[in-house]
């Protein structure tokens, strides 16, 4: 007996959004590819495009996004050969309703995934309607990534601020490295009672910082996937 199993809803709107969003990537194009399981799903589509004939060159905003991209066929370049990208695809943790304000970087790709959005003429986020939030900060930390030396007296400087932060640690309780070799610091927004702007500065001014995961205008479009189909954000 063949049993077909019901696809999770979220799960479907998940693809929804992240089909629209690959179907955008045209001939010619040098893409920023970004991470996390959205992300993995665009990879998946634009591979297939790719397979049918599809030419684009990608950079991936993490190294198990470039794995993934290497292994669909897709052509990949770096920033020493391909200095402007035309469109970056990246998912988000939380988008805040009505604008285009996003936490970003639980994947732990927050630094490179704003590099690659800053050399970006256009950066369309793909999300499923669990991910808006009316306010950032009210289901995920920002994740701040900062130098492991000292990193100590960082985070004494962000919780003087109020953050709370707390080090982000693998299963084995050893500290989570990013691409980039650094440590991530989960910061509470709320409970920092500074706006999403404000925080912002805050985290630029304190030395040790070395991105933050508040990406505040910085996308052109968000599309929402759901089952029925998607919506927009711009
Ligand atoms: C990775 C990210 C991701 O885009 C974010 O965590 C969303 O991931 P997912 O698509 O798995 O929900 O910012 O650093």
């Amino acid at each position: 007996m063949t049993t077909i199993k019901a696809q999770d809803p979220a799960e479907a709107a998940k693809r929804k959004a992240a089909e629209w969003a690959a179907s955008q990537v045209e001939d010619g194009m040098a893409v920023g590819l970004g991470t996390g399981t959205t992300s993995a799903l665009v990879i998946e589509e634009v591979g297939r495009r790719v397979a049918s004939g599809l030419r684009i060159t990608a950079i991936a905003t993490s190294e198990q996004s470039h794995r993934e991209a290497v292994s669909l066929g897709i052509s990949m370049t770096d920033f020493a050969h391909q200095l402007h990208l035309d469109l970056t695809i990246d998912g988000a943790d939380e988008v805040q309703e009505g604008t285009l304000h996003l936490i970003k970087g639980h994947g732990g790709a927050l630094l490179r995934e704003k590099i690659v959005a800053m050399a970006s003429s256009k950066l369309l986020i793909a999300v499923d309607p669990r991910k808006l939030v009316k306010t950032l900060g009210s289901v995920f930390t920002v994740p701040v990534e900062v130098v492991p030396f000292g990193w100590e007296t960082t985070a004494k400087r962000l919780r003087d601020h109020g953050f709370a932060p707390e080090l982000r640690v693998n299963d084995d309780g050893k500290p989570f490295i990013t691409d980039g070799q650094h440590y991530i610091l989960h910061c509470d927004l709320p409970k920092s009672g500074l706006t999403a702007e404000e925080a912002a500065v805050a985290f630029k001014q304190t030395v040790g910082v070395v991105e933050h995961g508040l990406f505040l205008g910085m996308a052109s479009r968000v599309v929402i996937g759901s089952v029925e189909g998607t919506q927009f954000l711009e």
